[in-house]
């Protein structure tokens, strides 16, 4: 990055900072505890929900994984809002998942929160990445290009003491991606790749059919569609691609049992 880049990030960064004080004020105490009973109010509120689960983040998240969102949020490690690893949060405890997969890894932040969850709740599950591992992007999304971005993965996961994940190097659309999403049962993916609609119509036909019933399917950047209200400066709403297929989502299958800003999370009810 040059000095330019560095010092535009940098203000960014701070204006993040500042937005997340601003917000993090207009509460007073510990926040409530989500019950799964409220879990339906993130459909018909998501804007009033997503600032619950960040007064949440702050007052009522163990303090390793509020660490660890830390340090994904600096030197550019990670994308994401920290309301974000409270639905994470939430969906462990709840479904406990035998096996996790990821489509998109970028520097494993997600992926490693994974991890950490199964180990905090206690219980075993495998994590699965698929991702280029490259500086790929697609309609609305550019990464750096100078990062080793498998290398620096593992470095992450390192870094919190997680056994190394299982890393596929591939785009989610080659032939070995496909036979590794179609080599098991899925508990529970999420979906963060390549945000253009074909790809992303893609990668949700191949996990919906490989997923157990009961399993979740987490879109990201999918919530344009719905009244989710971001706020400028602290969250998005998503992209078109992600959130024209939330829209095309077979109700017939899936069920939509949570929203956490752009994130949605999908049930699967039958087969
Ligand atoms: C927004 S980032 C993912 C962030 C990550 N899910 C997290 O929570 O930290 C999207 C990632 O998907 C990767 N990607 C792009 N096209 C892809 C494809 N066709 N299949 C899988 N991953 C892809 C990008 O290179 C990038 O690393």
């Amino acid at each position: 990055m040059n000095i330019a880049g560095f010092l535009k990030s940098r203000r960014g960064n701070w204006k993040v900072r500042r937005a997340e004080s601003r917000l993090l004020r207009r509460f007073t105490g510990i926040a409530d505890e989500i019950s799964e009973s409220q879990w339906e109010e993130s459909l018909a509120n998501p804007t009033e929900f997503y600032q619950h689960c960040f007064h949440y983040f702050h007052t009522r998240l163990p303090k390793s994984l509020r660490e660890h969102r830390a340090y994904f949020e600096s030197n550019g490690r990670g994308f994401g809002e920290r309301s974000f690893h409270v639905m994470w949060f939430l969906l462990f405890r709840k479904f406990a998942p035998e096996n996790f997969l990821e489509i998109g890894v970028f520097r494993g932040q997600t992926l490693s929160l994974a991890a950490m969850l199964a180990r905090h709740f206690k219980f075993d599950a495998s994590m699965q990445g698929i991702s280029p591992f490259s500086p790929a992007g697609d309609a609305v999304s550019k990464y750096r290009h100078d990062l080793n971005y498998y290398e620096d993965t593992l470095e992450n996961f390192a870094h919190f003491s997680l056994p190394a994940p299982g890393l596929l190097q591939a785009y989610s659309t080659d032939r070995m991606a496909a036979e590794l999403i179609a080599s098991q049962e899925w508990s529970c993916i999420y979906i963060d790749g390549n945000h253009d609609y074909e790809i992303a119509r893609r990668d949700w036909d191949l996990c919906a059919s490989n997923l157990r019933t009961g399993g979740l399917i987490v879109l990201d950047d999918s919530g344009l569609t719905t009244s989710y209200a971001p706020s400028p400066i602290l969250s998005t709403a998503g992209h078109p691609g992600p959130s024209r297929l939330a829209k095309e989502v077979d109700r017939t299958h899936f069920r939509e049992i949570l929203q956490v800003g752009h994130n949605r999370v999908f049930q699967k009810t039958a087969l």
